[in-house]
């Protein structure tokens, strides 16, 4: 089955390329720039991946993208990357890039925007990887931030097909961030944000509502609220959901509580992507396999999961 899975032709609509820097590139990278890591080794920072909830992991994933300084780092990250889809068949990857977790350290905009985008460019070009690239905002952050951060992406509108939002979700409501937006959305970026991972449906209804929003990065805890789930089964309104990360950060207990294949057999557009595998112990394919292993996902349901991601996609 996991064969069969990681042959499937896939879609990932909710990566943070971040997240995707494993200990052992980490470490590395720390080296070639010189900074001195809390951690002694690759396994004690691997036995630090152990989070209560989201917040823990963020300041670990902060943490580690200190490593990043130059150019060649995002492009080695994203790089490293694209081959893990070319590997498990992913054939189109629409990633995340957090620009403020390193133009708040010193790092310029565009040595980040770079390197990931000459990497996405040799992707297209030699692994025949199509891709779409998305700006989040650090909602932690002010709206007057993030609207510096799209003021500084605007030289560089066409390395965009979207914004997003992430980070610390309570307490930050998608309301926080409209103008921005609508700013963005009036410079011809479509919207994305998540919600719904630790925050109730209500900001689901705000990024729908107010953000104007093409699908729901997360969003499982819209079965909490019925009239929620009418909607976007009747507007066919895509969901990023992202099983391992669920677990590991305990919005679900344990993979045999996700809702993922209910919500599909109900007929939510649902997809299934890794967030930060790098963290949460595994890419696409190891995503699928999980719901094979714990909740009995048969080939019909991964068939039409893989269709749903590439239907999603932002960029056809
Ligand atoms: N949620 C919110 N912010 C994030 C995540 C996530 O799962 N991953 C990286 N930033
Ligand atoms: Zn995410």
């Amino acid at each position: 089955m996991y064969d069969w899975l990681n042959a499937l032709p896939k879609a990932e609509l909710h990566l943070h390329l971040e997240g995707s820097l494993e200990p052992e590139l980490l470490f590395a990278l720390a080296e070639r720039n010189k900074v001195t890591l809390p951690w002694h080794d690759v396994e004690t920072l691997r036995r630090a991946y152990d989070f209560g909830n989201l917040q823990e992991f963020l300041d670990l994933y902060y943490a580690g993208a200190d490593v990043l300084r130059t150019e060649q780092d995002f492009y080695d990250l994203t790089w490293a990357y694209l081959q893990r889809c070319k590997a498990q068949n992913v054939i189109h990857t629409e990633p995340f890039f957090d620009p403020q977790t390193h133009t708040d350290r010193g790092i310029p905009f565009e040595v980040a925007l770079n390197g990931i985008r000459h990497a996405l460019d040799d992707g297209r070009k030699q692994l025949g990887i199509s891709s779409g690239l998305i700006l989040s905002f650090l909602r932690h952050l002010s709206e007057d931030e993030a609207q510096k951060t799209l003021d500084q992406a605007l030289p560089f509108r066409d390395a965009f097909v979207a914004v997003g939002l992430d980070s610390s979700e309570m307490g930050h409501p998608p309301s926080k961030f409209q103008r921005v937006f609508d700013r963005a959305r009036g410079e011809g970026f479509l919207t994305v944000a998540h919600a719904g991972e630790e925050g109730p449906p209500e900001y689901i209804w705000e990024a729908l509502d107010l953000l104007k929003i093409e699908r729901i990065d997360h969003g499982v805890r819209a079965i909490e609220d019925e009239r929620l789930m009418q909607r976007i089964i009747d507007e066919q309104i895509p969901l990023t959901v992202c099983p391992l990360s669920n677990t590991k950060l305990c919005v679900f207990d344990h993979m045999s509580q996700h809702n993922i294949l209910d919500m599909l057999e109900r007929g939510v557009k649902v997809t299934v992507n890794s967030d930060d595998p790098a963290y949460f112990g595994g890419y696409v394919t190891e995503n699928f396999y999980a719901l094979h292993e714990h909740l009995g996902m048969s080939q019909d349901q991964a068939q039409r999961l893989a269709q749903n991601s590439l239907d999603a996609r932002l960029v056809k």
